[in-house]
């Protein structure tokens, strides 16, 4: 089921990286994920865009989203980088803080309960993670060495039947960065996942194997 007008609204007016036709395909990922009755896991927070559908999803099925980011941004995301946005930087530290933010938006979006917020980077947090999940969304650092790190960290805990879902997917290295890509294409070729669909560069695999 599509996410409520407040909802998309809420989506809408959070700040983040995630286009509607994209967020769409990640909610119907994520409820269907849902239905394992799993937390669903998302690494890259920023200001909740994206958290918002998820936890929507999460909502619907009873469960838990999680997600995971340290809030002081992405490589590119830094002052002086394309990304950048003075708005999320802390004057009194002098370093990107995205927390205020992704608290505003969840709560305007009225899915507080919804959600466990773990600040946190990913490979850490990840080493302290043992129960099964039902969907990773990989949305983090986009270097090899951020992607993979969500990849390793993340994927053996999914559960049969469960959602591995990567953004920024660009099989065209004139679209964007590879890193992504290259994930996307090792869960393929491990065996453990068979692409269920893309919506461009958003991709939902299933776990359907063994040896992420
Ligand atoms: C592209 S943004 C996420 C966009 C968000 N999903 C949306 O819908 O707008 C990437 C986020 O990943 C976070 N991040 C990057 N590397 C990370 C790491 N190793 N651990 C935790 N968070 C990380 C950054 O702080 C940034 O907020």
């Amino acid at each position: 089921m599509a996410p409520k007008p407040e909802t998309l609204a809420a989506f809408e007016a959070a700040k983040g990286f995630m286009p509607l036709d994209e967020g769409l395909a990640l909610h119907a990922a994520a409820e269907e994920a849902a239905r394992l009755g799993l937390p669903l896991i998302e690494i890259g927070t920023y200001c909740g865009r994206s958290t918002i559908l998820l936890a929507d999803a999460a909502r619907g099925a009873g469960v838990t989203a999680v997600t995971v980011d340290h809030h002081r941004g992405s490589e590119e995301q830094q002052p002086g980088w394309e990304y950048h946005d003075p708005e999320v930087v802390d004057p009194e530290v002098g370093r990107m803080d995205t927390l205020p933010a992704f608290r505003r938006a969840l709560h305007a979006a009225g899915l507080e309960e919804h959600v466990v917020a773990v600040v946190g980077r990913s490979p850490q947090v990840a080493a302290l993670w043992a129960a099964p999940v039902g969907l990773v969304f990989i949305d983090g650092g986009h270097t090899d060495e951020h992607a993979t790190g969500d990849y390793e960290g993340w994927a053996p805990h999914l559960a049969p039947g469960g959602a591995l879902v990567i953004h920024d997917v660009f099989a065209d290295p004139a679209d964007g960065g590879q890193a992504p890509y290259r994930v996307y294409r090792r869960a393929l070729e491990s065996g453990a996942f068979t692409e269920v669909s893309a919506t461009r560069s958003l991709h939902v695999l299933r776990r359907t194997g063994r040896g992420v």
